[in-house]
């Protein structure tokens, strides 16, 4: 394992999010291109290794909010998961994932490296309403969600096209307040075992 490895900034039950390096930008370009992952993101143009380079350098300057990449107990990088649009008046911040790794998909990984950065945001930011976009056809990214307490907080009515039809934004959210019960219950019935 070398050094960028054994670098640890959350530890989920399965996976460790640590610093994106410009050494992940191979990995990054490779992600970001595959059309089976980029059909569920934002972007829809093609991303060059310069392209990423510079976002992984605007996260080294404190301006592209937090991103982290996610890799398995044993050291794989399986993917990025991020906080962006953080609004430290309102207590707000946005959520975006991507387990590039596509064999790694439905396994829980990205539900474990969901509920550590949900911890951060509340528990060390100290924010108060973490929100995601989803589109309405991305029904694994809606069930991991739901699985980390998010709840429905609105949809965008045929807001965005993709493979040639549009489709609906679905909004979700989840509050601290409810995060801390989930934690406390969690807790609970782990002691009660
Ligand atoms: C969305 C993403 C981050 C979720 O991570 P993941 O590791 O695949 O998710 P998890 O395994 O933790 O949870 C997925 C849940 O959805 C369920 N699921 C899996 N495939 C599904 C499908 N096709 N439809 C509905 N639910 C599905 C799983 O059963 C699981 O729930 P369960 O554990 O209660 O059974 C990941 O799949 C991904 O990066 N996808 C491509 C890019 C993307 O969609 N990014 C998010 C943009 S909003």
């Amino acid at each position: 394992m070398n050094t960028t490895q054994s670098i640890v900034f959350l530890r989920g039950a399965k996976t460790v999010l640590r610093p994106i390096e410009i050494s992940d930008v191979p990995l990054l370009t490779k992600w970001i291109n595959d059309p089976d992952v980029r059909m569920y993101l934002q972007t829809n143009k093609p991303m060059s290794e310069i392209a990423e380079r510079k976002w992984v350098e605007s996260l080294a300057d404190g301006k592209g909010g937090i991103a982290l990449l996610i890799t398995t107990y044993t050291g794989v990088p399986i993917g990025v998961m991020g906080l962006h649009d953080i609004n430290h008046i309102d207590g707000t911040a946005t959520t975006g994932a991507m387990i590039g790794e596509k064999r790694y998909w439905g396994k829980g990984y990205g539900s474990d490296a969901k509920r550590a950065l949900l911890a951060y945001a509340f528990e060390t930011l100290n924010l108060r309403k973490i929100c995601s976009r989803v589109y309405a056809f991305n029904t694994r990214s809606i069930a991991y969600s739901r699985k980390c307490g998010y709840v429905d907080d609105g949809v965008q009515h045929k807001h965005v096209f993709r493979n040639g039809e549009y489709h609906d934004v679905v909004q979700l959210a989840i509050f601290k307040d409810e995060w801390l019960k989930m934690r406390q219950r969690a807790r609970t019935s782990r002691r009660s075992r």
